[in-house]
């Protein structure tokens, strides 16, 4: 049995609330050690996961890991949300009551570290001294080593975020056991994970997998599940699923803010890294605060203010190269520490590789292993369509190596937010961007995000399905009541942000290209949103928005073809009439939907028919 209070006291971590909840997760667990870590225990936990085999070398400080074959994505279908109380039941929260989950996961969970050793993370999902930062402490326990090497790359890692706390029962219990990945019938009628928030208890149990979007507990499940649930029950604040960037107008020398949600594997990542495109670059600089995550309240001054509560960029690998992303690579360059998974690898070279890192794979396919490990030169003529690298394969790296980070990140105040945007993959009816200066409409243009599905979750890919606020794997509570809160936070914010909606995914539907080249290109559209707000372009009214006139748009050095362009910046009025009808099923699922959200929807239907 470990030796827990020796473990913790060698540690220096003293609040007697936390050696508790350790101490009798040691126990059930049977985990054989335990261990505190922190930031600085990095490059020692590297050694140690070197030796083992967990990592391998990807050249000048930088690492490989595999994820075991069957547990590669978020799994949304064994995810659960679990309170005492059945109205938190939503549509999408997998709602089960605590009193069956907790002992459910406390049975899968004992015994089941024995032989391991338990590492202890105590972490903060806010930069120190944020207004939020009450709700921001928590302690992952997990037995896998790499788990622990990506939450120091992920969130803020310290014994002190947990010794200080004015409260010192205020920190979320987050538990992760691994279990045996290769008898757990992953995606079978037999399935023995679960992945389960107890929000109104503030405890986060996670059985059955090792990959990130399971497993790190600090950013899926404190800093977006429970979050969303402290900041309803608290009134305070929102947690989302949303990227966080500045635009800096060097002319005018203004600073505006802009957050925003799209589903996994939609572009926060890539439109938060975006290098302004070389005819604009003189002009505007667009800076990071951050990529997946943003909690929203309303600061002292009257103002919607938004922050990033994590320390890193779990991104997906799959496209990034110089031209669409030439952050991304610099992000992940030599002597950044970063961690590459399910990509391929070549051990004699150590490199990596990724389908879109080059437009063809190496030719000399000698070493190279593809993401489950087997040889590529080994295939046989009908595996040769099969990616090397696995589709939501990812890199994980540090804010601080990202070039772009905004130099105030990492203060307290957090920053002021002028716009809040939606998008998704729609390869059809949603143009290019729509302006939304109402907040009900803008609310109800959330819930009724319609994108297709991804590699970043189980399920299938291109299938168009809603995704409201692109919370749908994060939602905590019941969708009527978070459309009352999110009414409520932003409405009463002095000056209210102004909405759009945004699509960098519109096909052609003849060859199927892309009719918007994207990536750095999308600060275009972006910009057209704040001189509207400004009152500097008045765009075309429609009834599902105000969109840029062609002339508006600043499109230098671009060439897009005329025909191109002009679908992405027109409404087809039939296509959106069928739309409603699906929305308004859509939203005839939630309980108690603010009559506001309704009264937008009839407003919308009655606009477009009359158009
Ligand atoms: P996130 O998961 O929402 O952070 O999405 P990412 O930024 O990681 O992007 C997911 C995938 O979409 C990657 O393969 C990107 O290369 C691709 N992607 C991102 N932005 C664009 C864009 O503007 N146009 C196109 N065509 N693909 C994009
Ligand atoms: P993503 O983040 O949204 O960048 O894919 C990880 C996730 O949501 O699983
Ligand atoms: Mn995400
Ligand atoms: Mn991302």
């Amino acid at each position: 049995m470990a030796d827990v209070e020796a473990a913790l006291d060698a540690a220096g971590l003293s609040n007697p609330k936390v050696r508790e909840y350790v101490a009798y997760y040691a126990e059930l667990t049977g985990a054989e050690r335990v261990e505190v870590v922190t930031a600085a225990d990095d490059a020692r936990l590297i050694q140690e996961a070197l030796d083992a085999g967990e990592l391998e070398p990807a050249g000048e400080g930088r690492y490989y890991s595999r994820s075991y074959h069957k547990d590669t994505a978020r799994s949304e279908e064994r995810t659960i949300v679990s309170t005492s109380n059945e109205a938190d039941k939503g549509v999408y929260n997998n709602w089960r009551p605590s009193s069956e989950m907790k002992p459910l996961l406390h049975d899968r969970m004992r015994g089941a570290s024995a032989g391991k050793t338990m590492y202890v993370v105590p972490y903060l999902m806010s930069p120190p001294g944020n207004d939020l930062a009450p709700w921001a402490a928590g302690v992952e326990l997990t037995d896998t080593r790499t788990v622990v090497l990506h939450m120091i790359r992920m969130a803020r890692v310290g014994v002190d975020y947990l010794n200080d706390l004015e409260d010192p029962d205020l920190f979320v219990r987050a538990v992760h056991v691994t279990g045996d990945l290769e008898n757990l019938g992953q995606g079978t009628p037999d399935d023995q994970r679960y992945f389960v928030t107890v929000a109104d208890e503030r405890t986060i149990l996670h059985f059955g997998s090792s990959y990130g979007g399971n497993a790190l507990l600090g950013k899926i499940a404190h800093g977006l599940r429970q979050a969303a649930y402290d900041g309803w029950a608290s009134k305070k604040f929102l947690g989302e699923q949303y990227m966080l960037i500045g635009i800096h107008d060097k002319e005018t020398g203004k600073d505006y803010h802009i957050c925003g949600g799209f589903p996994s594997a939609s572009g926060k990542t890539n439109l938060a890294m975006m290098l302004a495109p070389d005819t604009l670059g003189d002009r505007y600089h667009v800076s990071f605060y951050g990529d997946d995550i943003a909690w929203l309240w309303v600061g002292q001054d009257g103002r919607l203010y938004g922050m990033n509560p994590e320390y890193g960029v779990f991104g997906v690998a799959k496209d990034t190269n110089e031209n669409t992303n030439p952050t991304a690579l610099r992000s992940v360059a030599p002597g950044t520490g970063t961690i590459f998974t399910n990509v391929a690898y070549n051990p004699a070279t150590q490199e990596v590789w990724w389908e879109g890192r080059t437009p063809e794979p190496p030719a000399d396919t000698t070493g190279w292993l593809d993401w489950k490990g087997d040889p590529i030169a080994d295939r046989s003529p009908e595996q040769a369509g099969e990616p090397w690298a696995h589709p939501n394969s990812r890199f994980t790296t540090t804010l601080d190596n990202v070039p772009n980070i905004a130099q105030d990140y990492d203060e307290p105040a957090g920053v002021p937010i002028d716009a809040i945007i939606f998008g998704g993959r729609t390869r059809d009816r949603e143009p290019l961007i729509r302006a939304i200066t109402d907040l009900a409409e803008g609310v109800y243009d959330g819930l009724t995000l319609g994108a297709e599905a991804t590699f970043a979750a189980e399920g299938v890919d291109g299938q168009l399905r809603y995704d409201p606020m692109s919370n749908r794997p994060f939602m905590a509570y019941s969708e009527g009541d978070y459309a009352r809160h999110y009414l409520d936070v932003v409405g009463a914010a002095s000056e209210q942000p102004i909405f759009a909606h945004v699509n960098w995914f519109q096909r052609d539907p003849e060859d199927g290209h892309f009719l918007w080249p994207g990536y750095r290109d999308n600060l275009r559209p972006l910009l057209w949103l704040l001189q509207l707000k400004n009152g500097e372009v008045e765009g075309r009214r429609t009834a599902v928005g105000i969109l840029p006139k062609e002339e508006e748009l600043n499109l230098e050095g671009m060439d897009v073809p005329a025909e191109d362009l002009e679908r992405i910046l027109t409404i087809d009025k039939a296509r959106w009439q069928q739309e409603m009808g699906f929305r308004e099923e859509h939203l005839k699922q939630f309980a108690n939907l603010p009559d506001e959200i309704w009264e937008a929807h009839r407003r919308v239907a009655a606009d477009l028919d009359a158009e």
